[in-house]
C-alpha cells in the first residue's frame, strides 16, 4: 500500500449544506436556521476558519443564494468556493458536486456538515492528528464516531470481529441487530482527497431512500486495501446534529446554558435567574454586574463592570460602559451607552444612538442616530432622531424632533445647557444654541440663537438671556 504521507498534505475543507431539511417543516433552508443568532452553517465554518485551511468549498443547493450571503458575513471571498449541488441526491452526491474542484487535488479534504453546529476547532485538528499518523503511514479516510445512548436517526458504525472498521450503516438500511450499535457515523470526515473522488465514482443509490450516501465510501476505500481509521471522541454533544425543531431548542438550551456559567464563573457575573437569561456566546460581561431574568444579549455586544440590567431587556451588537443602570424593558440595538448612564424603563435605542457619560433616558424615550451628551437627560415621552445634543441639556417631557418631511431625514443639532420646554416640536433641520430655552409647547422652524428663549406656534423670539441676567446682576 502506498504510504498517505499525510502531513505533507495541504488541508481543504468542504461543508455539506444544500439539504432542504425535511424534518424542520420549514420554508427556510436548514442551515439558515438560527442557533445563537447565527445560522448553522456559520458556526460550521466559523470552527473550521480556525484550522486554517487553504480553502472552504460549500456544497450549496436549497435557497443556494442565500445559503452564499449567509455564508459570507462569516468566510472572506477569496478563501471560499461554492459548489452548486443541483438536485439533492444524497450525501455522497453533494460532495461529488465539487469532483471538478478537487478530484485532482494532492490534500486533506475535511468534510463537515452544514447541520452540525457545534463542534470544536480543537477536536477537529486532534481528527486530523489521527488522519495524519494512522499506523505511521496516515489513512485514507478517518471517520468522527461518537457514543450515544439513544443513536436513532444516526449511521451506524459496524465494526469487524477485529474491532476495526468494517462499515457504516444509515438507520433505514439497518438490520435490528446493527440498529442496537450506539456507536454513530458524526458525519464528519477526513480524507485523502484523490482517493475519495476514486471511490465515490463507485458509489450505487440502491438503498432505501434512492440516494447516493457518502457514507458508502469509506468501506470502498477499505476494499481495495486502504486504511480506514476511527476516531472516537468522548463528548457527543459537540456532534448533535440539527435535524427537526426540537433539537434546534435543545442545543440553543445547552450552548445558553454553557454561556452563562462561564461567565458566572470566569467573569463574575451575577445572573438572578440563568435558566431564563439569553447571551450570546460572543457576547462579554464585566464584573460584578447582575442580570435580572429574561434578558438577551444578542451578537458582539459588551456591557462593562457593575451594570444593572432589570429584566426584559433585549442589548444587540452594542456597547455599555460601567456602572450603567437599564431599567426593565428596554430594547436596544447597534448603540453605545458611557459610564454610569440610567436608561428606561421601556425605552427604546436604535441604531447609531450614543448616550454620552451619565446621560440619562427615561421612559417612552426613543433615539435613533443620536448622540445625547455628557450629563444630558430626555427622562420622558420622547422622540430624538439624527440629533446632535450637547453636555447638561434637558430634553423637556413630550420633545420630538420631527426629522422626516416625507421625503428626507434632516438634522437636529442642540447645544450646551439648553432646556427644551415639555412638548416641543423640532422642525428639522434646525439648530438650538447654547444656554437656550423653548417654552412649552413651543414649534421651533427656525434655528435658535445661544442664550435666547423662544415660544409659540411657530417659536419667535422673546428674550435674550444673556441680556436678562446681566441686568439682573446691574439691579441687584
Ligand atoms: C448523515 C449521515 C449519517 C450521520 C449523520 C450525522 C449520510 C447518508 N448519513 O445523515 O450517517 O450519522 O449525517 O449527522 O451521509 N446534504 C446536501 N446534499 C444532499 C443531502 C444532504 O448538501 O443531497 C447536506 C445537508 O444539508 C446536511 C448534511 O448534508 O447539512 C447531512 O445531510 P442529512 O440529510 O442531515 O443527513 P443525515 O440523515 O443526518
Ligand atoms: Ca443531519
Amino acid at each position: 500500500m502506498e504510504n498517505n504521507s499525510n502531513e505533507q498534505k495541504p488541508l481543504d475543507v468542504l461543508v455539506l449544506a444544500a439539504g432542504l431539511g425535511t424534518r424542520m417543516r420549514s420554508g427556510l433552508a436548514k442551515v439558515l436556521h438560527r442557533l445563537d443568532n447565527r445560522p448553522l452553517v456559520n458556526h460550521v465554518c466559523r470552527t473550521a476558519t480556525a484550522l486554517a485551511p487553504r480553502k472552504i468549498y460549500v456544497v450549496i443547493g436549497h435557497q443556494g443564494e442565500d445559503v452564499k450571503n449567509a455564508v459570507l458575513e462569516e468566510l472572506d471571498r477569496k478563501h471560499t468556493e461554492f459548489v452548486w449541488q443541483k438536485q439533492q441526491l444524497g450525501t455522497g452526491d453533494a460532495v461529488n458536486a465539487a469532483r471538478p474542484f478537487l478530484e485532482t487535488e494532492d490534500s486533506t479534504l475535511l468534510v463537515l456538515s452544514g447541520d452540525v453546529p457545534m463542534i470544536r476547532a480543537e477536536t477537529l485538528a486532534a481528527l486530523i492528528q489521527q488522519h495524519y499518523n494512522h499506523r505511521g503511514r496516515g489513512a485514507a479516510c478517518t471517520i468522527l464516531t461518537v457514543r450515544l445512548e439513544d443513536p436513532t436517526g444516526y449511521g451506524r458504525i459496524v465494526r469487524g470481529e477485529d474491532g476495526l472498521f468494517s462499515r457504516i450503516v444509515e438507520q433505514r438500511e439497518a438490520t435490528d441487530e446493527e440498529r442496537k450499535i450506539k456507536e454513530i457515523n458524526s458525519g464528519i470526515y477526513c480524507f485523502n482527497t484523490k482517493k475519495l473522488f476514486a471511490a465515490l465514482a463507485d458509489v450505487q443509490n440502491n438503498n432505501v431512500q434512492g440516494e447516493y450516501y457518502l457514507t458508502d465510501a469509506p468501506a470502498l476505500l477499505r476494499d481495495t486495501g486502504e486504511g480506514v481509521s476511527l476516531y472516537h471522541h468522548a463528548d457527543a454533544r459537540e456532534v448533535a446534529g440539527i435535524n427537526n425543531r426540537v433539537e434546534l431548542a435543545d442545543l440553543e438550551r445547552i450552548l445558553s446554558r454553557r454561556t452563562v456559567s462561564r461567565m458566572m464563573l470566569d467573569y463574575g457575573v451575577t445572573f438572578i435567574d440563568p435558566k431564563n437569561a439569553y447571551i450570546s456566546e460572543r457576547a462579554n460581561i464585566g464584573r460584578d454586574t447582575v442580570i435580572y431574568p429574561n434578558v438577551s444579549i444578542e451578537g458582539e455586544s459588551t456591557i462593562g463592570d457593575g451594570c444593572t440590567i432589570r429584566t426584559g431587556v433585549r442589548i444587540t451588537n452594542s456597547r455599555v460602559g460601567h456602572g450603567v443602570t437599564i431599567l426593565d424593558n428596554c430594547v436596544i440595538t447597534d448603540s453605545e451607552i458611557s459610564n454610569d448612564c440610567t436608561v428606561g424603563p421601556f425605552a427604546h435605542l436604535r441604531g447609531g444612538t450614543k448616550m454620552d457619560e451619565r446621560s440619562k433616558v427615561g421612559n417612552f424615550v426613543e433615539l435613533k442616530k443620536t448622540v445625547l451628551g455628557r450629563g444630558s437627560k430626555a427622562s420622558h415621552l420622547t422622540y430624538l432622531g439624527d440629533a446632535t445634543i450637547g453636555e447638561k441639556t434637558n430634553i423637556g417631557a413630550g420633545t420630538i424632533t420631527c426629522n422626516y418631511d416625507g421625503k428626507n431625514k434632516h438634522a437636529t443639532t442642540i447645544g450646551n445647557n439648553v432646556k427644551i420646554g415639555s412638548d416641543t416640536m423640532l422642525v428639522a433641520p434646525v439648530k438650538i444654541g447654547d444656554g437656550a430655552v423653548t417654552a412649552a409647547g413651543s414649534v421651533v422652524t427656525k434655528d435658535v440663537q445661544d442664550d435666547t428663549l423662544v415660544a409659540g406656534v411657530p417659536a419667535r423670539v422673546k428674550k435674550n438671556l444673556k441680556v436678562e441676567e446681566e441686568n439682573q446682576s446691574a439691579e441687584a
